[in-house]
């Protein structure tokens, strides 16, 4: 018995951890005579639908970089824009869909005095409201650097006096943003850029990478199914030798 479906996928090989870059929403407004806010706003509604498609796909944690700790370099209006449709959208508007259906909702990223105490209410709202949800997990990096996050890290285990001798990957691990968060088997990346920008740097040491040209706001769960797809024709080997005919000399 084979447990590849119709639509290609082996519900057998879902990867447990999904993160996507959410890129291009800009571009996409731009491509319409639209100001780029716009194009954040659709990237919103984006989000929800491939939060939708991982849900059915069986995905436990899917993650999403909402906004880089380099992100404040931008525009005052378009932070000011995009810090609205991730508080007013995201975690209120959708907050309670997302509860119906089971998911919860945790947040990655650096609380420093640039974010919002506003924000930072809706952000704790969501999470004490979604907590006992075990459908999926949907992480939001919001303030997010893959570096802040390392830097973190060697704070608190120097403040904590752990003597170096002690210090290995666990360690480190322990001491992350969300430390129960698995490493993402799959990290998806729109727009057609070829980089991880600052994303989950000591996670996806041995994640496999998908780059779509698409841009996020056009993103569907349909999308989502095809990176799926593409991974699960890939040969994961973690430095080993393969399982692969072609990886035996
Ligand atoms: C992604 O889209 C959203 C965030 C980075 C917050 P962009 O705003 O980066 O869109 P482009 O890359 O300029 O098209
Ligand atoms: C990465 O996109 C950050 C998010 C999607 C939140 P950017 O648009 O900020 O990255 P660069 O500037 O193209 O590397
Ligand atoms: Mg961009």
């Amino acid at each position: 018995m084979t447990g590849v479906r119709p639509d290609g996928i082996d519900y057998r090989r879902i990867p447990r951890h999904v993160a996507c870059v959410m890129d291009g929403n800009g571009r996409w407004a731009t491509n319409r005579g639209l100001a780029r806010t716009e194009g954040h706003r659709a990237g919103e509604e984006a989000l929800f639908d491939a939060a939708c498609g991982a849900l059915e796909l069986g995905i436990s944690y899917f993650t999403v970089y909402a906004f880089s700790t380099e992100n404040w370099r931008r525009p005052h209006e378009e932070v000011r824009f995009l810090l609205d449709v991730i508080a007013d959208q995201l975690l209120t508007r959708r907050r309670d869909d997302l509860h119906r259906m089971g998911v919860r909702i945790q947040f990655i990223g650096r609380r420093d005095w640039r974010v919002p105490r506003w924000v930072v209410r809706r952000m704790d709202e969501a999470a004490a409201l979604t907590a006992p949800n075990r459908e999926m997990t949907l992480t939001v990096a919001f303030n997010y650097g893959g570096r802040a996050e390392i830097v973190d890290a060697v704070k608190a285990i120097v403040e904590e006096g752990i003597p170096a001798r002690r210090i290995d990957d666990r360690t480190v691990r322990r001491h992350l943003y969300q430390p129960e968060l698995p490493d993402p088997d799959l990290v998806i990346r729109t727009s057609g850029e070829f980089r991880v920008s600052n994303f989950l740097l000591w996670e996806l040491a041995y994640s496999e990478l998908v780059f779509t040209d698409v841009l996020w706001p056009d993103f569907r769960r349909s999308h989502l199914a095809d990176a799926v797809r593409e991974y699960q024709s890939r040969d994961r080997r973690y430095g080993n030798a393969g399982s692969r005919r072609d990886a035996i000399p």
